[in-house]
């Protein structure tokens, strides 16, 4: 498949997913019973695995071998860890909010990577 369609594919998914974590991460700080919901259950692993399966072709059509692609897994990993303890594991709204606006920041980070092809970001 074409290159430009994965990557196309991989940067809608990456901007619905931080979109749709904003409105969770929302719900769960709010404790909205909406949060339980099905749909809002399976929906970010959906988005998570096209942006993920997207990601790896791509690594493997440039060549997975450079370091910035490492700094985007790894950070894809912190990204999902501190996010569960904004929608789930966090103890108190408090608590959830504060991993919410961490994960937005991580977020970025990695956006950054991506555009400049660097692990240092927008400070690239
Ligand atoms: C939350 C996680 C991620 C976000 C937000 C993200 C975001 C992006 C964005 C915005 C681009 C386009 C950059 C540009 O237009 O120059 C991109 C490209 C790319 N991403 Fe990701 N990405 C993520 C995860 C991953 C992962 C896990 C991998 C590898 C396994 C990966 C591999 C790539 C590759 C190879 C490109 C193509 C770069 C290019 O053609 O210039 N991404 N990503």
């Amino acid at each position: 498949m074409h290159y430009y369609f994965i990557k196309h594919l991989h940067v809608t998914s990456a901007a619905l997913l931080i979109l749709f974590f904003i409105v969770r991460a929302f719900w769960s700080v709010t404790e909205s019973a909406i949060l339980q919901k099905r749909v809002v259950k399976i929906l970010p692993h959906v988005i998570d695995t096209i942006l993920l399966v997207c990601g790896i072709i791509l690594a493997a059509m440039i060549g997975a071998h450079q370091p910035w692609i490492l700094t985007k897994i790894v950070a894809l990993l912190f990204y999902i860890g501190v996010g569960t303890i904004a929608i789930k594991r966090g103890r108190t709204p408090k608590t959830r909010a504060i991993a919410a606006v961490i994960a937005v920041l991580i977020f970025a980070y990695i956006v950054g990577v991506a555009i400049n092809h660097n692990p240092a970001s927008w400070l690239a």
